[in-house]
């Protein structure tokens, strides 16, 4: 069996659980590993085995002997490394956000189809056993038509940090971050409504709570000390079904934690997150359903290692990305229309 030979580019915190999942998929062979710091790019090639460490993205996306990258750098980096990658023949998972700009992600979406290579996004919550229960169950009507859904992570203290808070190179704050991982469970699980308008709106009073003690929160890898993302977002997005999803985010809120995305049909409801857990009605009476799997609430290593593994099939072209380049340009429109909206402090329409 030939193995897919792969680079991870950037080596912070996340890209550790893609170099695990490499390592442990018997369709990949980890070749490579790229940072900008070279140090830290040696560091972690020794601390996993991986051969070859490099501070240059440009050598390794030029070599024939690397088939395809994970690319895990700061926001702001995603779409010029991936279309690089992507013109260079490489096969490509992001992380997610896929861009920070609709302009990018239509570049990615070009890029995609012009070169014939895979783009999939890292949206690993879809790859989770909760989500995928709950998407056959969707799409063997079991809820019936979904006219609402609801996507919520809240963090009281939760901003990482470093380049997170420069919203020059994250493109804004816990909506780009975390709100894009649960609006796109919700659309995915939705069968991809087209969005029409957003109204959203933003708040920045508590900054990024340095001055909490005795709590341990996600740090990004680089030091930073600039915040100027919003604390807290709140939006509502309508579709042309008529369905409308409401999401609310926050990096900083006086609030306790919260992890909420369910979804309302006419015939059922699901909810995926905090646990998966379905409601509908029988004879009159209300009914709760709780699937028997091994973990009711987001299993993160098993998503991770199912994302990877959807990935390298793809790369095998044993299958299509389903979280392709124009889920990424969706899902820009609709992060664009947010921010804008709360901005404007009006309704936007969303035009393609
Ligand atoms: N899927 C998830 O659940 C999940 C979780 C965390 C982060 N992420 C995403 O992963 C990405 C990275 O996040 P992180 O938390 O690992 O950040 P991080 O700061 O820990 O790591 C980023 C790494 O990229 C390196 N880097 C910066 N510029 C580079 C360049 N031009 N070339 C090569 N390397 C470069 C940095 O030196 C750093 O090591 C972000 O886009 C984030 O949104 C996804």
């Amino acid at each position: 069996m030939m193995t897919t030979r792969v680079a991870v580019i950037g080596l912070g915190s996340i890209a550790q659980e893609h170099v695990k999942a490499y390592q442990k998929n018997p369709l990949a062979d980890l070749v490579a590993v790229a940072d900008v710091d070279l140090a830290r790019a040696k560091e972690g090639a020794a601390r996993f085995g991986v051969p070859r460490a490099t501070d240059s993205v440009e050598e390794l996306l030029a070599d024939p002997g690397i088939d395809a990258v994970s690319i895990c750098v700061p926001n702001n980096l995603h779409a010029s490394i991936a279309e690089a990658a992507l013109r260079a023949g490489k096969d490509v998972l992001v992380e997610k956000p896929m861009s920070v700009s609709v302009a990018e992600a239509e570049a990615l979406v070009t890029a995609a189809k012009e070169t014939g290579r895979a783009l999939q996004i890292g949206y690993v919550r879809r790859y989770a056993p909760n989500a995928l229960v709950a998407k056959r169950f969707l799409d063997e009507g079991e809820f019936g038509s979904i006219y609402a859904a609801r996507a919520t992570i809240l963090r009281a203290a939760g901003n990482p940090g470093g380049w997170f808070g420069d919203k020059e190179i994250s493109g804004g704050g816990p909506l780009i971050d975390l709100g894009v991982h649960i609006i796109d469970l919700c659309w995915y699980l939705m069968g991809r409504p087209t969005a029409v308008n957003v109204s959203g709106a933003a708040f920045s009073p508590l900054g990024a709570r340095d001055n909490i003690q005795h709590l341990t929160r996600y740090r990004a890898a680089s030091a930073t000390r600039v915040n100027n993302v919003e604390d807290y977002a709140t939006a509502q997005i309508r579709f042309e079904s008529g369905a409308v999803l409401n999401v609310d985010t926050s990096y900083s809120l006086h609030t306790r934690n919260e992890t909420r995305v369910e979804l309302f049909g006419d015939k059922g409801g699901v909810q995926i997150e905090p646990a998966l857990h379905m409601v509908t009605e029988r004879h009159d009476t209300l009914l709760h359903i709780e699937p028997q799997i091994d973990s009711l609430g987001f299993d993160f290593t098993v998503g991770f290692a199912n994302q990877i593994d959807h990935f390298l099939r793809v790369v095998r072209r044993e299958i299509e990305a389903d979280a392709p380049a124009e889920h990424g340009l969706e899902m820009a429109r609709m992060l664009t229309a947010i921010y804008e909206s709360a901005a404007s402090g009006s309704e936007v329409t969303i035009t393609r």
